[in-house]
Formats: structure tokens, C-alpha cells, sequence
């Protein structure tokens, strides 16, 4: 490969969102961008669309392999980046969570996740440079009541890229954590599709509470705060284009705010801000 050759990047969960957007952003910008989606369907939209697509399902291990398998090859093995996007929420009170379904969050979210980094790092040893993005949330920063096998599976992905950044030190490889609040995507209405097919909410504890959300999550109002997926691209560009890439990239003023409340304020008091948060939030 000479110097001129367009940078390689692979994309967890392009079809649609974040991932969607980054995905546009980074061609528009010169990398040469393997978008991937676990649908077919998707990946033929993001062939039409002129990327290099291919299908990518987190939840099985032949489909990473593969995928990683493909993007390998053709790029010579040359793979400068990974951006680990793809992920959903699955809402609902923590006692309301059968094992099954915490275990799914986890798949896609964590195991998934880090089998696909596991794969590509190889690569980067071999070529003395990398750069893995891991895709988190201000609920890897602190928790929302009802969110907590998303919050559980964003907690762990800001554990596993923290304890990564020791074990690749001095190998030019950079882990990065995006941290986004709010933005538009379909996540919302992903994560409502998954709380209702995987709630049983008439047998809660916390139905009223559920009704309550549920009247709200088929609204359309956006968060406050809200931002578009561009302003995850901007911090995904600082982490791909810095010569030394930051370990955390927050993104949207409420998380900026809670990487400060979480430090000064006693739990009680933030335990307070948060559970008024949750309950009246959508996400
Ligand atoms: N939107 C927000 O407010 C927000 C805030 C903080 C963090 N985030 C994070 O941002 C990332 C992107 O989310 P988004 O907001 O763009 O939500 P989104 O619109 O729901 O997109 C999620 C993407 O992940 C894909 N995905 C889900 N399960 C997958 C699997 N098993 N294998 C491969 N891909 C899978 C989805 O594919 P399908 O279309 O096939 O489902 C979709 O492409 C996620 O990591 C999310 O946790 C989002």
C-alpha cells in the first residue's frame, strides 16, 4: 500500500442513525469505508448508496468472523480503524429482566462488540497502527432507572476500552469512547419495539410507570438537547485524525454536565437528578 491509498475503516450497524451518518461523513472525508448491517436488505441499500457494504450481524460469531474475514482481504490486510457503532436499548426495570433477554443486550452490545475488536487488532499490531471507536453513551457515564441492561452493557464497553488502553499502550494503536446524550436516530423507537416485545408489563411492578413512558415513547417530541448524528462524526474525525486521540470524546451538553455532576455531587444528590431524569425521559 502507498502512502496515497485512502485509509480503510469498518462500520458496525450502518443501516440506519449514527452509524448511517459516520459511514457518509468519513467517504465524504477520503477513507475508503466498509459499511456494514446486519440485514441484507441494508446492505444492498448501502451498495446502491456506492459504499463497500457487507453484512455484519453482532450476534453471531460466523458473521463477524467472515465479515472481518472480507475487509481483510481486501485490503491487504491493511485496516486502520474500527468503529464500533451498532447496539440497541433494551428498556425496562431491572427485575423486570429475564436472564434471556439481559444476555441478548449483552451479545450485541458487549460480546459481539469486542469479538469484532478482537479479530481486527492483529491487524493493527502488524501494521503498528489502529484506531478502535467505541461507540458509548452518557448511560456508560452514569445510570437512567429503566435503562439498566443498556446502561450494564455501556458501563462494560467503557470498562473493556479503558482496560484496552493500558494493555495497547506504546503500540500506536488508540482506543477511543464517544460518549453521546441525546441524538436523532431510530434508537427510541428500536429500543420501544424491544421493551415491548420483551417486557411483560401488565405483571410489573412498575406498570404505571410504564404506562406513563409508553404514552410518551409513541410520541414524537425529541429530548432536550438533542443533537443530529453529525456531531458524533465530528468527535468520530477527532478520534480518527488526532495524533493522539483522546480516551473520551463527549458529545451533547447533558453529558457534559454529568461527567462534572458525577464528580461533585453526593450520590444521594445525583441519585435524586438522575431518577427525576429517567422518569420523565425517553430514551
Ligand atoms: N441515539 C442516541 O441518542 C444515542 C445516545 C448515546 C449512544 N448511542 C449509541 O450510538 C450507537 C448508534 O445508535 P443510533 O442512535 O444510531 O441508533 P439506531 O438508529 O437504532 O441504529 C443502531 C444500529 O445498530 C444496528 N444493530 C443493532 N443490533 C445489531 C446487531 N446485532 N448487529 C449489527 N448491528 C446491529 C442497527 O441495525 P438494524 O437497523 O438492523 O437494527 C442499526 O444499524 C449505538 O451504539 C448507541 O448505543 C445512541
Amino acid at each position: 500500500m502507498t502512502n496515497t491509498e485512502p485509509r480503510a475503516v469498518l462500520i458496525s450497524g450502518c443501516s440506519t442513525g449514527i452509524g448511517r451518518c459516520v459511514a457518509h461523513g468519513l467517504r465524504r472525508r477520503g477513507y475508503r469505508v466498509f459499511a456494514s448491517a446486519r440485514r441484507q436488505a441494508d446492505v444492498e441499500n448501502l451498495s446502491a448508496a456506492g459504499f463497500e457494504s457487507l453484512p455484519l450481524d453482532l450476534d453471531s460469531s460466523d458473521s463477524i468472523r467472515t465479515a472481518v474475514a472480507t475487509v481483510l482481504e481486501r485490503t491487504g490486510s491493511r485496516l486502520y480503524a474500527l468503529v464500533n457503532n451498532g447496539a440497541y436499548g433494551q428498556p425496562g426495570a431491572v427485575e423486570d429482566l429475564s436472564r434471556e433477554v439481559l444476555r441478548a443486550q449483552f451479545e450485541t452490545n458487549l460480546f459481539g462488540t469486542q469479538e469484532l475488536t478482537n479479530l481486527v487488532i492483529p491487524a493493527m499490531r502488524a501494521q503498528e497502527e489502529g484506531r478502535i471507536i467505541n461507540i458509548s453513551s452518557i448511560l456508560g457515564i452514569v445510570c437512567f432507572a429503566y435503562r439498566g441492561a443498556y446502561n450494564a452493557t455501556k458501563f462494560a464497553l467503557e470498562a473493556l476500552s479503558d482496560t484496552m488502553r493500558l494493555e495497547l499502550r506504546g503500540t500506536n494503536i488508540y482506543v477511543s469512547l464517544i460518549e453521546p446524550g441525546p441524538i436523532e436516530s431510530r434508537f427510541r423507537a428500536n429500543a420501544y419495539e424491544a421493551f415491548k416485545r420483551h417486557i411483560d408489563r401488565e405483571h410489573s411492578a412498575h406498570r404505571e410507570y410504564y404506562a406513563r413512558v409508553e404514552k410518551r415513547l409513541e410520541g414524537t417530541k425529541p429530548m432536550p438537547f438533542t443533537l443530529p448524528p453529525e456531531a458524533v462524526l465530528k468527535k468520530v474525525i477527532c478520534a480518527l485524525e488526532a495524533r493522539r486521540p483522546k480516551a473520551r470524546y463527549g458529545v451533547t451538553f447533558p453529558t457534559h454536565l454529568f461527567l462534572v455532576l458525577r464528580r461533585v455531587l453526593p450520590t444521594r444528590v445525583l441519585d435524586a437528578i438522575l431518577k427525576a431524569i429517567s422518569i420523565g425521559g425517553q430514551r
